[in-house]
């Protein structure tokens, strides 16, 4: 626990979707129990979702554990207010609008909080929020940086500027995108023996120089680094090579693996343990009734089917999937959002509509930690979003991958072709899609494929137990040697 005769003050902003708000109120709670006062600063627009979807109990917080919302500069579409915002739009609204917001915030919370040493006050913003950065400077305050991601993915986005340099990157024209070029091979990259530049987040598919994503990443990548530590939601065995590599650039501030911070935070159960418990991220309602019906089936015996907050795809695609999976012949839980079909109502066969009464379960958004944690999921089939990815190393479930964009890319190489517990969907077709569920469920390759999610388990585990994981001394050390150092 942190030693002061008050508490010292942690303001944590994440980038507003759920892939980034999940991993920063973990952490959030991580350092309350550590000792620290937390200011959570949601969007305006999220902060109203969670109001929506787990009721306003769940945002009353605890005395010390307070939320505060800043705009993001997006208008509200009546028609979407319940979906992820636009990505791009996003990135270039808060680029544009945060900044005196949250200096302002920070500004108010240094007056007004008396539970609170002034100047104490530590910002966490997330990387790629990184104006954060700015803020702190301006106002002398130490400021972290958190990449909600894996240590790969950032390894891979602070090479952009690079890549660039290279000529790699912009693609010189949008035929690169399917002859082949992005079956290139580079060996440059620090920590990572090679990649494919296909494996690389996937914001270089441009062939615009001022492309918004393009230079939005060169933009928080470069900020990021003036940052006193820079926090990323991984831990070390996992990711061994990158943290050497890190470790030995000296451009970068101080870099901390703390995951997974599910297993840490059991580690650190506190008397307002319950009270903390209640507050949740889930931007959707979750629909229980998905764990009475796993509760039914078989171990390992069902597959596991959702592609996170972001991803959508074409009614091909998804009739497609459905095809797959049914003609598996194995028992199925398919989370569907309601935008997952080209951002509209999606529309199932009804032949399949009658496969799932017999043998399936469908779901608007569920549980996924308990649904991940319970013994009948066989096999995760994910987009490979980084938090689904570490949720099922974490529960030791093997993934069947098909990475949409951004750092799925990157996630989907590493799962399928250095941590074995991986097999990738390069052609949505229902052939295809049947014959790596069976291989998976029941093949040879899916029963390598378990031994080796366990292991990582055990490792995920051990980066988090008490007291020497690697990751339950780092959360210590950001929190002297950073924080303590830099007030
Ligand atoms: C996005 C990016 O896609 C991801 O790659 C990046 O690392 C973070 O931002 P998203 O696409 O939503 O996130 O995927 P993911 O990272 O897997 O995060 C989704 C989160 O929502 C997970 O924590 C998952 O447990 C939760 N979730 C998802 C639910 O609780 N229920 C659901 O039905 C679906």
């Amino acid at each position: 626990m942190v030693s002061s005769e008050k508490q010292p003050h942690a303001v944590l902003i994440p980038y507003p979707a759920q892939g980034h708000i999940n991993p920063f109120l973990k952490l959030a709670k991580l350092l309350h129990r550590k000792g620290f006062h937390i200011t959570f600063v949601n969007t305006e627009y999220n902060h109203n979702r969670l109001l929506k979807s787990r009721g306003s109990d769940s945002l009353r917080g605890l005395p010390s554990f307070r939320f505060e919302t800043i705009p993001d500069g997006l208008p509200v579409d009546p028609n979407h207010a319940d979906a992820t915002q636009d990505i791009p739009s996003l990135c270039k609204a808060t680029t544009t609008t945060c900044l005196p917001h949250l200096k302002n915030l920070i500004l108010k919370l240094n007056d007004d909080d008396d539970q609170v040493v002034p100047g104490f006050i530590w910002l966490v913003c997330d990387a790629v929020m990184s104006f954060g950065v700015d803020v702190g400077e301006e106002l002398g305050i130490p400021v972290a940086v958190f990449w909600t991601a894996s240590a790969s993915s950032f390894a891979c986005c602070l090479q952009y500027s690079q890549l660039l340099r290279r000529g790699l990157v912009p693609l010189k024209e949008s035929s690169y995108l399917t002859n082949g070029y992005l079956e290139t091979t580079i060996d440059w990259v620090p920590g990572i023996k090679e990649i494919r530049l296909k494996d690389i987040p996937s914001f270089i598919r441009t062939t615009d120089p001022n492309d918004i994503m393009l230079n939005f990443f060169l933009r928080e990548m470069e900020r990021s680094q003036r940052a006193c530590a820079i926090i990323i939601n991984t831990f070390d065995s996992l990711e061994h090579d990158i943290f050497e590599a890190f470790s030995s650039n000296h451009t970068l501030p101080s870099v901390y693996s703390i995951g997974p911070m599910d297993f840490l935070l059991n580690h650190h159960i506190t008397d307002d343990h319950d009270e903390l418990n209640k507050i949740g991220s889930n931007l959707w309602k979750e629909d229980q009734e998905c764990i009475k019906w796993l509760d039914k089936q078989e171990p390992n015996s069902v597959v596991y089917i959702n592609f996170g907050s972001i991803t959508t795809m074409t009614n091909e695609n998804f009739v497609e999937f459905a095809w797959g999976i049914a003609n598996s012949n194995k028992r199925f839980l398919w989370v569907i959002r309601e935008d997952l079909v080209g951002g509209e109502n999606a529309i199932l066969p009804n032949e399949f509509v009658e496969v799932t009464k017999i043998r399936g379960m469908l779901s608007n958004w569920c549980p996924q930690k308990e649904v991940l944690g319970h013994p009948s999921i066989g096999v995760f089939l994910t987009h490979s979003g980084w938090n689904s990815t570490l949720e099922s190393v974490c529960n030791g479930v093997p993934m069947i991958c098909w990475p949409f964009f951004s750092d799925q890319m990157t996630n989907c190489r590493f799962s399928c072709n250095d941590w074995g517990i991986g097999l990738e969907i390069e052609d949505v077709k229902r052939e295809k899609i049947e014959s790596l569920v069976r291989e998976s469920m029941d093949g040879e390759k899916g029963e390598e494929m378990k031994q080796k999610a366990l292991e990582w388990k055990k490792l995920a585990k051990d980066a988090a137990s008490y007291p020497n994981g690697s990751s339950f001394q780092n959360l210590d050390k950001l929190i002297h040697d950073e924080l303590l150092m830099n007030k």
